[in-house]
């Protein structure tokens, strides 16, 4: 893989100063709220970045490209980075998956989907325009390629699930371009299919590159219970037609549950789960029924706050419908932000699908769902 970038001089030199201002009582939010003043990108702890372009990928999907300030730095293919704005008065933060753009230091481009009901996505395309700023988070996550590339490489995308497999692509095709990478890619037509001119047009350009578009309803059947039983699906014959080895190559997958829990199944029963390397972008939800409901206590300092949470709802979703307001960023399980400590009871962690019960085990609202009545402490 190319080298990562470092933190640049005056990245450094910045963090350096606040260091040196501590002692005399200057924290480092002030410290980057004054420098924000002056210019946003120059922050070094709520690191931000202005959008320099947008343009519309499909009807519901548009890319904004960023640039960082100096202290953004180390991205990797398939890392996502949290992108925070304020709606109506409160930060809201949620993962995208960046891609580098080459040729600008701290530049890179996400490509957002519109959810339907969706707070941030439909905020982004309705709201986000050039020379806005947003906070970014520095890129993290293990969703990535391997320090040397291996000779083959699969990629299995659904819908925006493509957005880190393009990251790797790009980083493919630049960096080590006899890797024999096949994409299988499923979205309901070409017109939903993200990238699709330049997916095709890569597939024309580099010859080690094999583009599979599968038009399919299967893995993102569109609600009101129609059937869509003739589309195709990931299975083990079209894995067999399309991609001979599957079994042996290394794979990466990101995409709707169904299509995910599809490609779970078939490296199991494989005998090689190791292969495969999954990214959920929705957590999946609590399957408890409505009326199985818990009391929770939720204490923070010397208050304790008192709810009811239902088997259907996260505690962070409980707590609100209960009229409080509780400390959150992502919602996704991955800023922390609403993390607390159980000190009694038994919580499902929903994005491992475990269970955790036990005093003083750290768990997050957001990604929690009530299996017992519960006392929680806020660490917020
Ligand atoms: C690691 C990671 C990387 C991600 N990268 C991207 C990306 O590059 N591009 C992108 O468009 N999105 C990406 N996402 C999803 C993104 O973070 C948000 O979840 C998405 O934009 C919806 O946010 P929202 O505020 O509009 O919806 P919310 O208000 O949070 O949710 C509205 C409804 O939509 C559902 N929902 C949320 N996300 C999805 C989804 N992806 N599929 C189906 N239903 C969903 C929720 O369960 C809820 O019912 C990523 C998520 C993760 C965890
Ligand atoms: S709100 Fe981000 S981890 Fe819960």
């Amino acid at each position: 893989m190319a080298a990562l970038s470092s933190p640049s001089l005056p990245a450094v030199a910045a963090a350096h100063l606040a260091s040196w201002l501590a002692p005399l009582g200057v924290s480092a939010s002030a410290f980057d709220d004054s420098l924000a003043l002056i210019n946003p990108l120059w922050t070094v702890h709520r690191l931000h970045a202005r959008v320099v372009h947008r343009r519309a990928e499909t009807a519901s999907a548009t890319t904004f490209e960023l640039q960082a300030g100096p202290a953004f730095h180390g991205l990797q293919p398939g890392h996502h980075v949290l992108v925070g704005v304020d709606i109506n008065g409160v930060r809201h933060r949620r993962a995208y998956s960046p891609r580098s753009v080459a040729g600008a230091p701290g530049r890179f481009a996400i490509t957002v989907q519109r959810q339907a009901g969706g707070l941030v996505s439909n905020h982004l395309h309705d709201r986000l325009q050039v020379g806005h700023h947003v906070e970014v988070s520095p890129p993290s996550g293990a969703f990535t390629l391997p320090p040397t590339t291996p000779p083959r490489v699969l990629l299995i995308g659904g819908g925006s699930g493509i957005t880190p497999l393009m990251a790797m692509l790009l980083h493919l095709q630049a960096h080590a371009p006899a890797t024999r990478v096949t994409l299988v890619y499923f979205a309901r037509s070409r017109a939903e299919r993200i990238f699709a001119a330049q997916l095709e047009g890569l597939a024309r350009s580099w010859p080690a590159f094999r583009y599979v578009p599968v038009d399919s309803h299967a893995h993102t059947p569109p609600s009101g219970g129609a059937s869509f039983a003739s589309s195709p699906v990931l299975d083990e014959a079209l894995l067999t037609r399309m991609a001979p080895d599957w079994a042996r190559t290394p794979t990466w997958c990101c995409g709707p549950g169904p299509l995910m829990q599809a490609a779970r199944q078939l490296w199991e029963q494989a005998g090689q789960p190791g292969l495969l390397r999954l990214e959920a972008f929705a957590v999946a939800r609590p399957d408890a029924a409505p009326h199985a409901r818990h009391a929770v206590v939720l204490k923070r300092a010397a208050q304790a706050a008192r709810f009811e949470a239902a088997g259907h709802h996260t505690l962070l979703e409980a707590g609100e419908q209960a009229g409080l307001v509780l400390k959150h960023g992502c919602r996704q399980g991955l800023c922390h932000e609403c993390s607390c400590r159980l000190q009694r009871g038994t919580v499902r962690d929903l994005l491992h699908g475990t269970h955790v019960s036990g005093e003083g085990q750290p768990i997050r609202l957001c990604i929690s769902s009530a299996l017992t009545d519960l006392e929680l402490e806020s660490l917020g």
